[in-house]
């Protein structure tokens, strides 16, 4: 008996590789597609004129300064990425206790969404109000006898987002976990005349250790006090974070956020399912960088596995993905038409 014989018994007519068998008939069946609309790009401000400043662990990122800034956000606009989300390295004489520089009308983060939409008007801002990159404990509330106090921080954040969009942001997208942020916010952007502004909830936050070169890019690594295991999500709970984003969706967001990304496409794939609405994954700055830190060294192809993961995520159910390899993806995506 031959050995084809045997196969055709087994499969009979169903034949998974007639449809691989060309570049035509792959582009044919291809069911998810990466393309520049789908990308925002996460970018670091720093005070000061002129800077544009590496960033050790996250090879390829800088912090820059608002006005090298503006001419980054420029370039991304013309390559079509469709928004920016911003975090600010604050100086650490004006970081305290209670994170006050974020009730300052003009601090840092405002100043660049200011510039941003001055300069560029065609790209969306998206900002963060957690309090982490303005105090002195890197935690992302206000601490008080060792407990990070929910209400008031929500409090907080809300007269924060009232005035990131007094400065133009177009979504705010609190990140700090806070229980009932999302309504308090929602309510005080109505109150305020924001009805247009969107709420891009960090609906599953988890407590991870991919967050750890981030938090070199903006000096809270060396403050952090603890962990931030009573306000983030544990790795190990999918359940939870599908109710947490429910109360989110109760609450108001337009939009869910899942972070971190590779390791959590699950519940990307839950949430998607579970409300219907715009969901992102944040592929964070741990994730960025053991990419980049294996290519460097030879050992993975980082452009393809850049590229893999961003589509993995569009499976996973995705609307679009925060990426610090945005630019590289758009620029890959313009030359390849
Ligand atoms: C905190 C915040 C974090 C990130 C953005 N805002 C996590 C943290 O420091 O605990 C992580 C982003 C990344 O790792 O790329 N509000």
């Amino acid at each position: 008996m031959d050995k084809t014989h045997l196969v055709d018994e087994i499969t009979g007519h169903r034949r998974m590789r007639r449809n691989r068998k060309a570049d035509w008939t792959r582009r044919l069946v291809q069911e998810n597609r990466l393309t520049v609309d789908d990308l925002i790009w996460p970018i670091f401000i720093v005070p000061g004129t002129g800077i544009v400043d590496p960033i050790t662990a996250m090879p390829g990122v800088n912090r820059m300064s608002v006005d090298k800034a503006v001419e980054a956000v420029k370039e991304a606009a013309d390559l079509g990425i469709p928004a920016i989300a911003t975090f600010p390295d604050i100086e650490m004489e004006l970081r305290d206790e209670t994170g006050s520089n974020s009730l300052v009308a003009n601090n840092l983060i405002n100043q660049a969404t200011a510039a941003f939409k001055k300069a560029v008007p065609n790209i969306g801002v998206i900002t963060d109000v957690a309090l982490d990159p303005f105090t002195s404990h890197g935690h992302d509330g206000i601490l008080r006898d060792g407990i990070i106090v929910n209400d008031e921080t929500v409090d907080q954040i809300v007269r924060a987002a009232v005035m990131q969009a007094d400065a133009g942001a177009d979504i705010i997208a609190p990140s700090e976990m806070m229980d009932g942020r999302i309504g308090a916010i929602r309510r005080g952007l109505d109150a305020s005349g924001h009805q247009d502004v969107g709420i891009m909830s960090y609906a599953t936050k988890f407590s991870s250790g991919f967050y750890g070169p981030y938090r070199e890019a903006i000096n809270t690594s060396g403050l952090l006090k603890g962990d931030k295991n009573s306000y983030y999500i544990s790795p190990a709970n999918g359940t939870e974070a599908v109710r947490d984003a429910a109360l989110d969706v109760e609450e108001g967001a337009d939009m869910l956020m899942v972070k971190p990304g590779i390791a959590y496409l699950d519940i990307c794939w839950r949430i998607k399912e579970a409300f219907g609405l715009p969901v992102f994954a944040y592929q964070v700055s741990g994730e960025y960088t053991q990419i980049k830190a294996a290519a460097m060294n030879g050992w993975i192809d980082g452009d393809r596995i850049m590229m893999e993961t961003l589509l993995c995520f569009k499976r996973a159910g995705c609307d679009g993905i925060l990426s610090y390899f945005a630019m590289d993806v758009a620029r890959k995506l313009a030359k390849n038409g």
